[in-house]
């Protein structure tokens, strides 16, 4: 059975909430999803400040984990258009499979959460893309066959880059379910294709 690692950094759980919906997506597929998130980083008084969200029961990943699974499936919000810093410095301690090869075949795919329609979705999944093709990895999105991405009566996440969510400045809005259903999407998408390229 393909084995899928959903790896995910969330402050505020919107993030969250869409790995555990690409995890539905996975075992859809008929393959094993591993939710893990990365190692925090904001100190616990500042973490209180801003009302994070701590609550969050996936285990924490180990950078050299990332080589025991058929595909791997990035979850990060939006930093000023990029990966959370947090996603970031556990990529870097990732060395070691990078000189190895030791990602190199696996499908990957990212999805992201930004507060506003225009604070770099975009930006944030093409720049995390980047990181996957260092690795050697095989980039998945989310085709348009996913087409809830192309609805315009509402407000909707979505990119053929990747699944995402839209928080609102206050971070208020939770992702809908055409949002959740992309995640999904994603997931049993690349799941799909780890299971071709496994056998
Ligand atoms: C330091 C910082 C930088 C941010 N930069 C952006 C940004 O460039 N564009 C944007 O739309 N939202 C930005 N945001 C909002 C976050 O992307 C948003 O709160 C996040 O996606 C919520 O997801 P989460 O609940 O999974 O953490 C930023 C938030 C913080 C704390």
């Amino acid at each position: 059975m393909a084995r899928i690692l959903i790896l995910y950094y969330s402050t505020w759980g919107h993030i969250e909430s869409m790995a555990y919906a690409a995890a539905d997506g996975v075992r859809e597929a008929g393959a094993e999803a591993f939710v893990k998130r990365v190692p925090e980083t904001i100190p616990g008084e500042v973490l209180a400040h801003i009302r994070a969200k701590i609550d969050q029961g996936a285990p924490i990943a180990d950078p050299n984990e990332l080589a025991d699974y058929d595909g791997l499936l990035i979850g990060t919000p939006t930093r000023y258009g990029n990966m959370a810093g947090q996603m970031r410095t556990f990529l870097d301690q990732t060395g070691k499979l990078w000189v190895s090869n030791a990602l190199v075949g696996k499908p990957a795919g990212v999805f992201t959460c930004t507060g506003t329609q225009h604070g770099g979705q975009e930006t944030t999944l093409i720049s995390t893309i980047v990181n996957l093709m260092h690795f050697g990895m095989v980039v998945v999105g989310l085709p348009y066959s996913a087409s809830q991405q192309t609805v315009m009566d509402k407000i909707t996440g979505g990119s053929p880059y990747g699944a995402t969510t839209i928080a609102g400045g206050d971070g208020s809005r939770q992702p809908i379910p055409e949002e959740l259903d992309m995640a999904r999407f994603q997931g049993r998408h690349l799941a799909e294709i780890a299971k071709k390229l496994k056998d």
